[in-house]
């Protein structure tokens, strides 16, 4: 994926938080959580759905929802990586939060705060905003796919079953929720924000959680054949942990082909949607063999 990301981690920056007062490591901390890298995927897919149905310029809420995003994405992380979690100690190529703190209690901190600063990104948004009624859905969504309907639910079930077999409609529920809903929330956002009507909307909500599904598929694939170098996290957490994994589930062959039939069908779905979708369809497909 060769997309260029730098707008973002200039927008990213425009909304940290300065570094100083009495609560200043918690301030480095969640600078350090979002800053250490990551390849922006969710905000480039809302920008690139808005330019679906929008060829205006990237407007404030649109920039505040996109940041607010990547926000939630990373403190997702940050909490994944926990000891009472993934346990995991490098992401990104560095040290995960709570190893880089030597302490728990500023990853679990650090994690929070990140995600309700989130809101308070997108929702500093109001002051300027030409309109109210689709910045407040686009607040709704982004709550909805990031809570006990979506990524948290998702979390919940992986780490309940951990240790233990899933079915593979457990397996899908859990796919569908820790990783398809934070996407689902990328393309939803965008289309909400570019004026989609609410059958465009949903069908960007069914596109996405194709790619969403996808995208986990290829990360238990990575997990076990993947680069360490190359992903910045270390190989083998899934066994480590005890989780069942798509992998482990099918096997290497299938989880692939899956990952390829579910991408095909995203990008057959985009042409159900106006606008150009050439660069949607260019992302998804570089998904399909992703190495980090
Ligand atoms: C990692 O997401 C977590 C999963 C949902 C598999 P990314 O692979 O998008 O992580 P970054 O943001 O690029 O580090
Ligand atoms: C977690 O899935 C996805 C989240 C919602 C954080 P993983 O636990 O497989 O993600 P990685 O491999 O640590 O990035
Ligand atoms: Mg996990
Ligand atoms: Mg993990
Ligand atoms: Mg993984």
């Amino acid at each position: 994926m060769s997309t260029n990301t730098e707008y973002i981690e200039e927008m990213i920056r425009e909304f940290l938080p300065k570094e100083k007062g009495f609560q200043k490591t918690i301030l480095e901390a969640l600078n350090y959580s979002i800053l250490v890298g990551g390849k922006r995927l969710r905000p480039l897919i809302m920008h690139e759905t808005y330019r679906l149905f929008s060829d205006g310029p990237v407007t404030n809420d649109l920039k505040a929802m996109m940041v607010a995003l990547e926000m939630i994405h990373s403190s997702s992380l940050v909490h994944d990586d926990l000891p009472c979690m993934d346990n995991d100690r490098f992401r990104r190529g560095k040290l995960t939060t709570w190893a880089k703190y030597e302490s728990e209690a500023t990853g679990v901190l650090a994690g929070d705060a990140l995600m309700i600063y989130a809101f308070e990104v997108a929702s500093s948004a109001y002051a300027k905003t030409k309109n109210p009624e689709r910045l407040c859905k686009a607040i709704h969504i982004l709550a909805n796919k990031t809570g006990i309907y979506g990524m948290i639910g998702g979390q919940t079930v992986d780490v309940e079953l951990t240790g233990r077999p899933m079915s593979a409609e457990e397996l899908d529920f859990v796919f569908r929720l820790k990783t398809g809903a934070l996407l689902e929330s990328a393309m939803m956002i965008g289309a909400v924000l570019g004026g989609a009507t609410l059958k465009e909307v949903e069908i960007c909500r069914k596109i996405a959680e194709n790619v969403g599904v996808a995208f986990q598929i290829r990360d238990d694939i990575l997990d076990v054949s993947g680069d360490e170098a190359t992903i910045g996290k270390p190989l083998h957490s899934d066994e480590k942990n005890n989780k069942t994994t798509y992998v482990s589930l099918y096997g290497l062959k299938k989880a692939q082909e899956d990952v390829e039939a579910l991408t095909a069908e995203a990008i057959r779905l985009l042409d159900e949607l106006p606008g150009d979708s050439g660069t949607l369809k260019e992302l998804f497909t570089s998904m399909v063999s992703r190495n980090k």
